[in-house]
């Protein structure tokens, strides 16, 4: 089977809503690709701008987060319902910022994921070691932990749906990316266990990420991994290099 590539740009909190359509414009014509996914995770106020300019070009939206309820008393959150009707498809949920700045545990994650998929938003899961663990040498076990959590209670047709984005904290906006043989080691780690955890198809069918510090210079080495799906891409994802890494 062959994965379709999915390249998204994660803007995190960045761009209001008139610099996110001068962006959006100024990308029109790079990220042309039909056989790619191209998706654009925006900030919430963002979303409704960006939908409007992405209208009739081959660009989905995503989301950077939401809460698990409809509707009701949760000052500052959005919903799913209320990404869906704005038109977003893809929601990003455990970030490591997420996760590090604000709290959210894995019990957390994993019923956002379970709240996407009752939504039919498609879910982008992250997850990814710290360099402490890294160099302690126990990040196998911790990216098998995350996932193991992370997708508690998900049917195989759901993993075959999923996107998981390995994210190595110590890569993200750093500089340092991870070495294509590193990234590839991890994410063939994450689809064998996939496998272990479901079946040899649905690890066939997931498609798995890497992100930290992607760019235009190292997108095309990275990519060319053969479980390395598509890319997550912070910093380089509000410049003309995502055009690039779209079509390495
Ligand atoms: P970066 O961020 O590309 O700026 O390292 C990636 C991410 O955090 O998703």
């Amino acid at each position: 089977m062959s994965r379709r590539r999915i390249i998204a740009g994660n803007w995190k909190m960045n761009k209001t809503p008139s610099e996110a359509v001068e962006l959006v414009n100024t990308l029109k014509d790079l990220v042309k690709n039909d056989d790619v996914d191209v998706v654009y995770c925006v900030p919430a106020i963002d979303i409704v701008p960006v939908a409007e300019a992405i209208k009739g070009s081959n660009v989905q939206l995503g989301a950077e987060n939401f809460y698990i309820e409809d509707k009701g008393a949760f000052t500052g959150e959005i919903s799913a319902p209320m990404l869906k009707d704005a038109g977003v498809k893809y929601i990003i949920i455990g970030h490591s910022e997420r996760r590090d700045i604000f709290g959210e545990n894995d019990i957390l994650i994993n019923k956002k994921v379970k709240k996407a998929f009752a939504s039919g938003l498609s879910p982008i899961l992250c997850c990814g070691e710290s360099l402490e663990l890294r160099e302690a040498g126990v990040y196998e076990e911790w990216i098998r932990r995350q996932i193991k959590w992370d997708l508690d209670g998900l049917t195989a047709d759901q993993v075959s749906n999923l996107v998981i984005a390995y994210e190595p904290i110590w890569a993200i906006g750093t500089g340092k990316t991870a070495t294509a043989d590193q990234a590839q080691e991890v994410c063939k780690l994450i689809r064998d266990y996939i496998a272990e955890l479901y079946d040899a198809a649905t690890a066939e069918a997931v498609r798995i990420q890497y992100g930290g510090s992607m760019n235009a210079a190292n997108a095309a080495e990275l990519l060319s991994k053969p479980d390395i799906d598509g890319g997550l891409i912070g910093g380089a994802s509000l410049k003309p290099d995502f055009g690039q890494i779209v079509n390495a």
